[in-house]
């Protein structure tokens, strides 16, 4: 295990009807004037803005909006949200939705504070500084862990980007985590979102680091739970236990406690997002293609081939071949295939009209034109990653 520092210091609010409590802990956190962030049109249908309004109302609080937030959220409306809250004089940000909700709020609250473009912090060009206003958050669908996380994805739609940055200061300072409002989720939302908790554990599972047997049974932990749980809410939606399950491993898959003390990989989510930043895909759906596939090549590797199998054995409980321990892992791989075809999910490119037309350029993207490998359980060249590519269409 390697030497770490792990804090988290979000308050996490679970259960039903903790929403109501959003009024009350915007005031402890010294909020006076909020601003709303939300998508589309879910919370309406849903009857959660109203209440949300309501709790907000009743504490003596006021407020300004800013919906229209859009998977793969944009630069553009991070820009708006920091001109609202310079005009208002916002001093509290609360997100109402998934991860690309929470994400928005995350940019605006240190965009806020930086004199340039915001964009200067998704590319890297500039550093998040220590001032930041605080975010809190009503999670609506688990998936991205946003609502615990130090990171933020937001996307330049005209130059076709999608970046992110991080700071330890960017934890929301509460999340409001009630499964009831995730309910009203298509299957697809749902499915994409429980994708993106098993990438979320895997990418830190799948390291060299020796003697992590706390954070491998965490991770194997947290996927077992969607493994066992996704299949019951695709039976009843309406399933509360299978929806709260699922909603704590999302936010314990990605808040880092199943990857301290080890080096983690990432290289599945650096390719989703620029697939996802040319193509406009869920990232759910594209960590789907990818994952399987990538799983497959880490097999030429024989330093990989063990890591692999114990997820077969331990997750999908496969029983271990010790003199083919490769046939174990692609077993184990199977499996997973079959989990993401049951609930529609796409399994290869050209399945989510993908063509192979930016292979050359997204692999030169995560290798700097070559000259550098991407991930660190299984390194990827340039041509490591445009084989990959081919093998995904
Ligand atoms: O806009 P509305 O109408 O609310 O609809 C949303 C949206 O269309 C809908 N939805 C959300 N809650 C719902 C609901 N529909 C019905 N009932 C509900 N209860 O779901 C759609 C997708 O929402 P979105 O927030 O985009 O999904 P998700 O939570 O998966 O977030 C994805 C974003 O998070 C980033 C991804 O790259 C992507 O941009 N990530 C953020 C991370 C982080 N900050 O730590 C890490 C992740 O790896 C990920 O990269
Ligand atoms: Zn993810």
């Amino acid at each position: 295990m390697n030497p770490f520092t792990f804090q988290c210091g979000t308050k996490m609010i679970f259960g039903a009807g903790t929403e109501s409590q959003v009024g009350q802990e915007l005031v402890s956190f010294g909020a006076t004037k909020v601003l709303l962030v939300y998508g589309g049109q879910s919370i309406r249908r849903s009857g959660l803005y109203d209440r949300v309004c309501s709790a907000m109302t009743a504490a003596g609080l006021s407020w300004t909006e800013l919906a229209g937030v859009v998977p793969n959220p944009r630069v553009s409306l991070v820009r708006e949200g920091i001109r609202l809250c310079k005009e208002n004089g916002v001093d509290f940000l609360l997100a109402v939705g998934g991860g690309s909700v929470i994400d928005t709020c995350k940019a605006i609250s240190f965009g806020y504070y930086y004199p340039g473009d915001v964009w200067d912090l998704v590319s890297h060009s500039a550093q998040p500084g220590d001032q930041r206003l605080p975010v809190g958050a009503i999670l609506t669908l688990p998936a991205a862990g946003s609502e615990e996380s130090d990171s933020c994805v937001i996307s330049d739609e005209k130059l076709k980007i999608k970046g992110g940055f991080g700071s330890p200061l960017m934890r929301p300072v509460f999340s409001i985590m009630n499964p009831e409002l995730t309910c009203t989720l298509p299957l697809y939302q749902t499915a994409c979102g429980c994708m993106d908790i098993m990438a979320h554990a895997m990418e830190r599972y799948f390291s060299r680091t020796k003697n992590t047997e706390v954070t491998d049974r965490l991770g194997e932990a947290m996927m077992k739970v969607i493994v066992h749980n996704l299949p019951k809410v695709v039976e009843n939606p309406h399933d509360l236990n299978a929806r709260g399950e699922i909603m704590l491993a999302g936010t314990f898959a990605q808040n880092d406690l199943t990857g301290v003390g080890r080096e983690q990989d990432w290289f599945n989510h650096g390719l989703e997002h620029q697939i996802s930043g040319f193509y406009d895909i869920a990232h759910g759906a594209g960590l789907a293609i990818s994952f399987p596939a990538w799983m497959e090549l880490t097999l030429e590797k024989d330093e990989c081939v063990e890591k692999v199998a114990q997820y077969a054995v331990r997750v999908w409980g496969v029983e271990m071949d010790f003199a083919q321990p490769r046939n174990t892992a692609r077993e184990g791989i199977g499996r997973l295939r079959n989990m993401i075809k049951s609930v529609k999910l796409p399994s290869t490119l050209s399945e989510a009209g993908i063509g192979t037309e930016r292979f050359e350029e997204m692999a030169n993207n995560l290798t700097d034109v070559g000259k550098s490998t991407c991930g660190a359980f299984c390194p990827m060249s340039k041509e490591d990653i445009v084989r990959l590519l081919k093998a995904m269409q």
